[in-house]
């Protein structure tokens, strides 16, 4: 198994697509740790996958420094090191330009960009330790988005704090390329998760996102989950400060594609 004895922390791992990512983990042989502020959700995430392999769940806020810190201290207290991390936590707030309150713009860039940069660094400082004792070096993914290049009008802080992840991802893979740490990120289109749930119950948002997605379809948690397992394994070995997007077609898009009535 390609990740057979890695231990990975997974932050907003307790539903969508961290728990996706979770779970193809365990399957792959990981020992996985669930960082999540949802503590009910993010146990019985956890209780779930024990049934397949070792998982745990922490509490974690990852815009808070001090929560980073006993999340790090937690997983080598009970795993004893830290090979992976997927920086996933993430939320959206949507408000038009000129009535977003800053302190919605603060929240957004504090969880999803400083949230980041804060486990990175954490988990890194730990990476970098092991390299230079003769260990092995580990790896960090991104979850970021197609909203790191393209924008949504009445969504300003989360594709600041996606256009913020793919300068993270770059800087980060070149301050930590000298250890052989690979950093990398992945841009998921439309996924289907909590996140997205308005799009079920409504028919024209849904024909919005498919006219935009040439695959004709919403994609997986799992299809985003497979792509972090490849980037977290050894076959991504050469692979650092790339963006991969999953996203049915998205990105290259120009114009819009036709929907039939039964897509
Ligand atoms: N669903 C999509 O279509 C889509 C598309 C592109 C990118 N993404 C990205 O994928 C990631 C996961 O999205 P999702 O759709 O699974 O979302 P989701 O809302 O289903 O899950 C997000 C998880 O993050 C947790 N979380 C929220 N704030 C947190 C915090 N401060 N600290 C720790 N955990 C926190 C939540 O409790 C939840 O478990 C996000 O970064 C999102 O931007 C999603």
């Amino acid at each position: 198994m390609s990740l057979e004895n890695k231990v990975a922390i997974i932050t907003g791992a307790a539903r969508g697509i961290g728990f996706a990512v979770a779970k193809r983990f365990v399957a792959d042989g990981a020992k996985v740790v669930i960082a999540d502020v949802d503590d009910e959700a993010g146990e019985a995430a956890a209780e779930d996958l024990k049934s397949q392999g070792e998982a745990m769940y922490i509490h974690c806020n990852v815009a808070e420094r001090l929560d980073v810190r006993n999340l790090v201290a937690e997983t080598l207290n009970a795993y004893g090191d830290i090979d992976v991390l997927v920086n996933n936590a993430g939320i959206v707030v949507g408000a038009d330009f000129l009535d977003l309150e800053e302190e919605d713009f603060e929240r957004v860039l504090s969880i999803n960009l400083k949230g980041a940069f804060l486990c990175s660094q954490a988990v890194a400082r730990h990476m970098v330790e092991k390299v230079q004792n003769g260990g092995e070096p580990g790896c960090i993914v991104n979850m970021s988005s197609v909203n790191s290049v393209l924008a949504i009008p009445n969504q300003i802080p989360y594709c600041v704090s996606k256009g913020g992840m793919s300068q993270l991802t770059k800087t980060t893979a070149l301050s930590l390329a000298q250890y052989g740490i690979r950093v990398n990120a992945i841009g998921p289109g439309s996924i289907m998760t909590e996140m997205l749930a308005s799009v079920n119950s409504d028919p024209a948002a849904k024909n919005r996102i498919l006219s935009r997605t040439p695959m004709l379809r919403v994609g997986e948690p799992s299809e985003i989950a497979s792509v972090a397992a490849f980037l977290a394994s050894s076959d991504a070995s050469y692979v650092t400060g790339q963006t991969i997007f999953a996203d049915g077609g998205r990105m290259p898009l120009n114009y819009t594609v036709a929907v039939p009535d039964d897509a």
